[in-house]
């Protein structure tokens, strides 16, 4: 276009080395939408003065101010030509070019560095990979093992265009000529503490780039998402507990294809999304390293980019169960009494959790020995009815001794497992039981001290998975005890949004691998469990990172009880199954502040859809466990958890294909309907796989809720009713205790006769559901095995099963004949409800006893 020869042409204002003011008339052509900002400091009140300083452009924008939190469009911006990289050198490689890059002019950034190798991998036919080094010293690089190409890709559905003058790579679709990514549209930086790379983007339709709290489509109107894993009740506008710089993004004109884009790095980082669309990465350290990922359809991207990072998990069967939680049930006899009374209502429930007031002081590895006394018999309580305990640990090891002595820090010191300061003495920061000192989860030593501390414990207490809290890692101080040193490290020429509080006392290697903790500490744990249980691990992290999957879950973190926390778990939940850790789920009936009964039935059903379904609540909250509340909505929460129990067997089977192919579990509508543009913003409704529709009710006192239906049939999961939509929205009714669910035509899905918990449901009769096409065909699967056991598909102890149904005209059939099988009647299209297969009903179907 325009726009990128313009900024593609030298010597209009700086290009040629000159330090001159760019022309009046070359700042003027620049479209609002497409100003890259030239002076994103935060708390700069940027003056013609200081923007001319950079050689920039200053031109007060037309609009009027941004909301709170957005920037708007910058006043200053890079005007054509501004100083960038050339690339004057290129040649082929076995795996694709290398080429080098090298700038003449110095910003105003300290620790230019002037001559950059570039690196391109064509490393699959879908997969691009994009290195951008410096090659007199080694950078910081994540420390996660991605897949090495041996060859390059023979036929690959990308082209690359490098531009030499400035510097840009331009990505483009081979099949359609759709542009993927062009990085001409701004100046490339790389200084030691300031990357920044900007590129179009192909359309507006963007998704990915967690952990924020946001729509599931990011809004591309000057939003600038912060990347620093952060301790903090989600908010809109800021970085949350986990870091992910992926995103998905649909080509341009609307033809259903989609293609994504990875930087590996760890640093802080913006991540800013403009209208032009475009957008800016702009991190603080490490290299530039991303991947371009082309699908073509938005689920094949998912799971290219799941080959890079890693497949998630297989979970143990009971993670699918119901979860229950809180903090503050302040002692061992009154989490029990819970479990009991769930128990009497026969209601649902797999598995029982304790937040930190089990234990002794705050200190993990303990247990109250006064008010926690019966503990170990409460779990093992739990195991003779086939239920399961977890409980939260916190990194933060106390480093006060208390009275009595404490294993965990003394070993960890005479290990040197903790993080230290540059001179070598343990950092002490601040966390539950008060002064802490933080295990270095990036070293082996550590692990296995993690291991021991575990093993010792679980003698004691024997539970079954971790919940791993606080591993930002959060600390109630700045740095730490003795305040922040002076540092290059601490005072970077830019400072990401929401990173300053915790950005202290860093040393190099707490600076580039601070939002690694949760991921770190994640493997440690999974694997002590692996290595401890002999079984699947179970772990839950509230901080996350890429390739997290592979080791835990994830819950979205403090919500509070409220509607609209409610909805904006759909997007949570949908974008991390979108980053590679589908068992993920919000705190049902929400965390702070009071739940009201409403509410919490309607989370509850939509709760029994998360992949990862647990109610959780704050300490001095009243209790928001199902029995807690009137007999109709704690009917109404039975029923929503009994019908999750029946959907297991296909839930399981979703999470294998998850485990061997990256696929979603809780599934965006657009992923199945691609064409269909009216599905890219979708986020009150979602799938589970690639048929079964829910529409969960979002606001208060209404029993109705309207859903889309994308074109096709669509059957009422309960009562068997065909809907043939045109692509429409339909107004459900949904009473209080009813959750909405359709199944599209041509499935046919495995489900189980329920009970109380899975393993006992496990010996309950197995049924198939099936939706007929107009054609009178559907088809389906079934992943089994014991549940539990380590690599069951790598041994081959597991059964698949493939359903398949064909319609047979009636004069062909011949009752008998082994050639034909005519499952269920031809002339209707009801899903197969056998008067067996389990059906919701009303009514408690357990009275208290
Ligand atoms: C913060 C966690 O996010 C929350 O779930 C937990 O209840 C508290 N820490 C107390 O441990």
């Amino acid at each position: 276009s325009t726009l990128l020869l313009l900024l593609g042409s030298p010597g209009t204002g700086g290009g040629d080395g000159s330090r001159a003011l760019p022309e009046p008339q070359a700042c003027g052509v620049v479209p609002e939408a497409w100003r890259f900002d030239c002076y994103p400091e935060r708390g700069v009140v940027v003056t013609r003065e200081l923007c001319e300083a950079r050689n920039c452009c200053f031109i007060p924008a037309s609009s009027s101010p941004p909301a709170p939190g957005r920037n708007g469009v910058p006043w200053c911006f890079y005007p054509p030509g501004f100083p960038s990289y050339s690339l004057v050198s290129v040649n082929a490689t076995d795996l694709g070019q290398t080429g080098t890059l090298v700038k003449m002019v110095k910003t105003y950034y300290p620790k230019d560095i002037l001559t950059l190798q570039l690196e391109l991998l064509y490393e699959t036919d879908n997969r691009l990979r994009v290195r951008i080094t410096d090659p007199s010293e080694s950078r910081f690089e994540v420390p996660i093992a991605v897949p090495k190409a041996t060859e390059k890709a023979s036929n690959p559905a990308y082209s690359v265009e490098l531009s030499n003058e400035p510097f840009g790579i331009i990505v483009k679709r081979t099949s359609t000529g759709a542009v993927l990514l062009n990085t001409t549209v701004a100046p490339l930086f790389y200084c030691d503490q300031f990357l920044q790379l900007s590129s179009s983007l192909s359309s507006q339709y963007i998704y990915g780039l967690g952990e924020h709290r946001s729509s599931f489509l990011h809004d591309i109107h000057w939003n600038t998402l912060t990347m620093w894993a952060r301790d903090v009740a989600p908010t809109e506008l800021t970085n949350l507990y986990g870091v992910h710089p992926f995103y998905l993004a649909m080509d341009e004109g609307g033809t259903g294809t989609a293609h994504g884009f990875f930087l590996l790095n760890s640093n802080a980082m913006d991540v800013v999304l403009q209208p032009g669309p475009a957008i800016t990465w702009r991190t603080i350290g490490g290299i530039l390293d991303f991947y371009v990922f082309l699908g073509p359809d938005p689920a094949s991207v998912i799971g290219q980019y799941l080959e890079v990072v890693g497949y998630p998990a297989m979970p143990v069967y009971w993670a699918l169960g119901y979860h229950l939680c809180r903090w503050g049930y302040g002692s061992s006899n009154a989490t029990w009494d819970v479990v009991k009374n769930m128990r009497n209502y026969g209601i649902p429930q797999d598995v029982q959790w304790n937040d930190i007031d089990y234990m002794d002081r705050s200190l993990d590895f303990t247990f109250d020995p006064t008010a926690f006394s019966t503990l170990p018999d409460m779990v093992k309580d739990l195991h003779s009815h086939g239920q399961r305990y977890v409980m939260m640990l916190d990194p933060g090891i106390s480093s006060v001794q208390p009275e009595g002595g404490y294993w965990p820090y003394d070993e960890g010191l005479r290990r040197g497992v903790f993080i230290n300061h540059t001179d070598g003495s343990t950092l002490i920061g601040k966390v539950w039981p008060g002064l802490t000192a933080f295990p270095d989860f990036s070293d082996d030593v550590t692990h296995e001290w993690w291991y021991d501390n575990l093993k010792r414990f679980h003698d004691k207490v024997p539970f079954d998975g971790l919940w791993i809290d606080m591993n930002e890692p959060s600390s109630f101080v700045d740095g730490s005890t003795v305040g922040c040193p002076d540092t290059e490290l601490e005072n970077p020429p830019y400072t990401p949004g929401e990173t300053h509080t915790h950005l202290s006392h860093l040393t190099s290697s707490h600076y580039n691998m601070h939002s690694l903790y949760g991921l770190l500490e994640a493997k440690a744990s999974a694997r002590a469990l692996k290595r401890m249980l002999g079984k699947r691990a179970f772990v839950i992290s509230r901080s996350t990172f890429p390739s997290q999957g592979q080791y835990s879950g994830h819950w979205l973190g403090d919500n509070r009880s409220h509607w609209k926390d409610m909805y904006t778990s759909i997007a949570g939940m949908l974008t991390f199954n979108l980053l590679g850790v589908p068992l993920v789920g919000a705190d049902i009936c929400g965390f702070s502040e009071q739940t009201e009964e409403e509410l919490c039935v309607r989370w509850t059903q939509l709760g029994a859809f998360y992949p990862f379904t647990r109610n959780h609540n704050s300490i001095d909250q009243k209790p928001q466990d199902p029995p807690a509340f009137s007999p109709r909505a704690r009917s109404a929460m039975k029923q929503s958890l009994l019908l999750r129990s029946s959907l297991f067997p296909l839930l399981y089977t979703l999470f294998h294909r998850a485990h061997t192919h990256g696929h979603t579990v809780a599934r965006p509508l657009l992923f199945e309907f691609p064409k269909d543009v009216r599905t890219y913003g979708i986020d009150r409704q979602f799938l589970w796989g690639k048929s079964l529709m829910v529409t969960p009710v979002l606001d208060p006192g209404v029993d109705y809720v309207v859903g889309y239906f994308p074109q096709g049939l669509w059957y009422d999961y309960y009562t068997g009713d065909s809907i043939r939509s045109k692509g429409e929205e339909l107004r459900l009714k949904a009473p209080l205790d009813h959750i909405n669910l359709h199944l599209r035509e041509g499935a046919v899905i495995p489900t189980q006769r329920p009970n109380t918990t899975l393993f006992v449901s496990s010996g309950q009769p197995l049924h198939l559901v099936s939706s007929l096409s107009e054609d009178g065909s559907a088809g389906g699967e079934l992943f089994w095995d014991d549940g539990e056991s380590i690599d069951t598909l790598e041994t081959d102890q597991y059964a698949h099963v493939v359903f398949t149904v064909v319609k047979v005209r009636s004069d062909h059939y011949r009752p008998g004949s082994s050639d034909h099988y005519r499952p269920v009647r031809s002339d209707h299209y009801r899903p197969v409800l056998r008067s067996d297969q389990y059906a919701p009903t009303t009514t408690d179907q357990y009275a208290p006893t």
